[in-house]
């Protein structure tokens, strides 16, 4: 079988250990011959960099596995970069989600003016990564997971429409997982039907290979207890925060009891549950830093100091296998169905072809072909209308460093209340993404 080289962009992010230990159990379904990390932080790292330094030793020693800081070196000879990076990393992502608290209005990463503002200092990395993975590997692809994904989509779209880049998120995989233990089955059992945008879609049917459909029955489930099931099966999303998000589906469904929701929709249709329920001095942010940062980063350090990773091993980010079956379908052109994040054109039939949507997709050599849905109802096209606008909104704000639209855009969002409440969150965001966001006249 061919063996493939891979960098991982945001080679310090704490996913990447668990991204690594992931490709190292898939490794008789996608062999690698190199593996690399790249960041533009090497200290932060370096920690994660040392660490995996010596796991690849132990686990897989005919792998060339380096670290580096230099474009060059971490894009030459690759066939796939796999992409989480955080522009700003988590001392930005504080007050994406405590400055519009201060407002009274939703502060979450990518939902609402925090995602907005995240997507603003993530439209410039994103671009100069592709046009660096195009300089040094033009037949490269990436596989891109970092978030804001549907700003970072729609400004791909705009920016650079021809390049190999495909958006993809693992929230649909997590509550996909939730939904086959639901009803007793695996992930890889069930085909599915979905619309709607990054963080802000419905199932609309559940079938198995036979083509019995389930959503009838989870449909119940959920009625009662969301996606919260009595056994962890996605373990991405665990922390107390994740597990009342889990159980307000309930409250979602019953919007429009004949789909599924995606759990980011409570941001948008109980955004003042929401915020109620908000710590504005301890959000996801620092939930994060105390918990999967924490462990993550001193895993690594006790690997490094013990010389060794036995005894003390990474966790392997097993939900994370959605990015190896993408990559193995573009190498070995599997026809495999996965949700993706990519441009209409016409898959929901009375959606504009332009928007980018979240829909299953064939995906093979060529890249994604998107399945037909359908058309949808009035109820959720005009909330996908509202939100793909915002959308659209931000890039344009960048791109011609226009306050009006970006103004505009916080306007439109169904997570801010008026006009004068964006302008207020707006300005203070500005303040604090100063040398991040493009100049705004
Ligand atoms: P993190 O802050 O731990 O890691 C991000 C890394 O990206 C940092 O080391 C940072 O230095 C680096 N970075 C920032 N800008 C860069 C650039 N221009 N070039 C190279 N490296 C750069 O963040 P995290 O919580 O681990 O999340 C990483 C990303 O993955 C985020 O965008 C997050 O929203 C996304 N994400 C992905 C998944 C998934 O399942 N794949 C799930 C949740 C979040
Ligand atoms: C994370 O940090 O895990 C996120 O990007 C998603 C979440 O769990 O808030």
């Amino acid at each position: 079988m061919k063996k493939f080289s891979v960098v991982i962009a945001g080679g310090g992010s704490t996913y990447t250990p668990g991204i690594v230990m992931m490709l190292l159990d898939n490794l008789d379904r996608f062999p690698l011959r190199k593996l690399k990390l790249y960041d533009n932080d090497g200290a932060r790292q370096a920690v994660l960099g040392e660490a995996l330094d010596i796991v690849m030793k132990e686990k897989a020693p005919d792998i060339e596995y380096s670290f580096t800081t230099d474009p060059e070196e971490a894009f030459t000879d690759v066939d796939f970069c796999f992409a989480h990076i955080r522009t700003g990393k988590y001392e930005m992502r504080e007050k994406d989600e405590k400055i519009p608290l201060k407002h009274g209005v939703v502060g979450q990463e990518t939902c609402g003016p925090g995602g907005i503002a995240y997507g603003m200092r993530s439209i410039g990395d994103m671009v100069e990564m592709i046009d660096l993975m195009e300089k040094y590997s033009p037949d490269c692809w990436m596989l891109n997971y970092s978030n804001p994904a549907a700003i970072v989509a729609e400004a791909c779209r705009v920016l650079r429409p021809n390049s190999k880049v495909l958006n993809i998120c693992d929230m649909p995989v997590g509550t996909l997982r939730r939904i086959s233990y639901i009803i007793g089955k695996e992930p890889s059992d069930l085909e599915v039907r979905y619309f709607g945008l990054n963080h802000f879609g419905w199932w609309t049917s559940i079938k198995d290979k036979e083509g019995n459909e389930y959503l009838p029955q989870i449909r119940d489930y959920v009625a009662e207890n969301g996606y919260l099931t009595q056994k962890e099966v996605d373990t991405q999303h665990t922390d107390a925060s994740w597990q009342d998000t889990h159980k307000k589906a309930k409250d979602l469904l019953a919007v429009d009891p004949r789909f599924l929701p995606n759990t980011y929709l409570k941001y948008y249709l109980y955004p003042d549950y929401v915020v109620e329920h908000s710590n504005p001095e301890f959000t996801r942010a620092n939930e994060v830093i105390a918990g999967r940062e924490k462990t993550v980063f001193s895993t690594a350090r006790t690997i490094v100091e013990r010389g060794t990773a036995e005894g003390c091993e990474f966790e392997m980010g097993a939900h994370a296998t959605f990015v190896v079956d993408l990559a193995r379908a573009i190498a070995f052109n599997t026809h495999e169905r996965m949700l993706l994040i990519v441009e209409n054109n016409g898959a929901i039939a009375n959606f504009d072809d332009d928007a980018m949507v979240e829909v299953p997709c064939i995906v093979g050599s060529n890249g994604p072909e998107p399945l037909s849905q359908g058309k949808i109802p009035a109820f959720q096209r005009a909330l996908m209308y509202q939100q793909v606008t915002v959308e659209k909104l931000v890039v344009e704000a960048y791109i011609e460093g226009s306050y009006q639209k970006l103004w505009q855009a916080l306007t439109l969002s169904k997570t801010v209340p008026s006009a004068q409440v964006a302008k207020e969150i707006l300005d203070d965001l500005i303040e604090a993404n100063r040398g991040y966001w493009p100049e705004l006249n």
